[in-house]
């Protein structure tokens, strides 16, 4: 016998019309990814001024390895896990618009899912400082200790959003046409804290949308925003979601 709490969010989400998932580092925990706050985090870890924009260009030689080490090596093992599995078959059977998310480890295109917005960019590519080019962080170019462009052999910034440098346009557009959208929105595995994303469920609830948040433990949203809160690991509660609202369809 499933929780009345599961049964509730289950049904809104089978009838939502618009349903939008906003996911953060802790869908991806189950695979293998360290969040970035909480027990063994990045940020215990790595000092966060690494990823300030101006500190990287300036200390190129010294930063690349540690990003490496930080993202590189562990996202290239990862795996999608229950959650982002889930998420993708919500895709295809047209109950979930769409995926907005704070993480760079492409797990949720791996998993399946087509329309992701990557509010804070990506780790497949980066952009040449030195002649503009975008190139592909191929394992080749990530063998060296130092990358560098292919074609000028200039500095490398990764294709993800530093500290001090805008989101990109494009996926702050789409971001907020969905927000604005939704009337079902899933927020998935975020402290909730890091700006202008961490705006985006304040956004969906002024706008009426029902927030059902799934998180370990409680957010910066749960005793404001967040209507029904699944306390669960997402590769547990989603999948589990899933099975209710087969139910419900049948
Ligand atoms: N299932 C669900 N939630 C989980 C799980 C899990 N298995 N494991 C951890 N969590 C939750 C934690 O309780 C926490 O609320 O995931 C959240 C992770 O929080 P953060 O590490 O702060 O990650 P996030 O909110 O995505 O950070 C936002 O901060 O450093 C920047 O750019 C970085 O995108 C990142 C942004």
């Amino acid at each position: 016998m499933m929780s009345p709490k599961i049964e509730e969010a289950a049904r809104l989400i089978a009838q939502a019309k618009h349903l939008v998932a906003f996911t953060g580092a802790g869908i991806s925990a189950e695979s293998g990814i360290p969040t970035f706050r909480g027990p063994g985090g990045i940020w215990d870890k790595y000092d966060p001024v690494v990823l300030e924009i101006d500190y990287f260009i300036k200390n190129y030689d010294q930063v690349w390895p540690v990003i490496k080490d930080m993202f590189y090596t562990v996202i290239d093992r990862a795996q999608p896990n229950p959650a982002h599995y889930t998420l993708a078959q919500w895709e295809k059977d047209g109950l979930l618009k769409a995926v907005i998310t704070q993480n760079i480890d492409n797990l949720h295109q791996k998993a399946g899912s087509r329309n992701v917005i990557e509010y804070h960019g990506n780790t497949r590519q980066a952009v040449c400082l030195d002649c503009g080019r975008t190139v592909p962080l191929t394992k080749e170019i990530l063998s060296r200790d130092v990358p560098h462009c292919p074609h000028c052999g200039g500095r490398l910034k990764p294709d993800f959003v530093f500290f001090g440098e805008p989101i990109p346009p494009e996926a702050a557009r789409k971001s907020l046409e969905h927000t604005l959208k939704s009337d079902v929105y899933l927020v998935i595995g975020t402290t909730g804290i890091i700006m202008p994303a961490s705006l985006l469920p304040y956004e969906a609830k002024q706008n009426g949308a029902t927030i059902i948040e799934i998180n370990l433990n409680p957010s910066e949203y749960t005793g404001r925003i967040t209507d029904i809160f699944l306390q669960a690991k997402a590769g547990e509660i989603l999948p589990a979601l899933g099975e209710e609202i087969e139910k419900l369809r049948k």
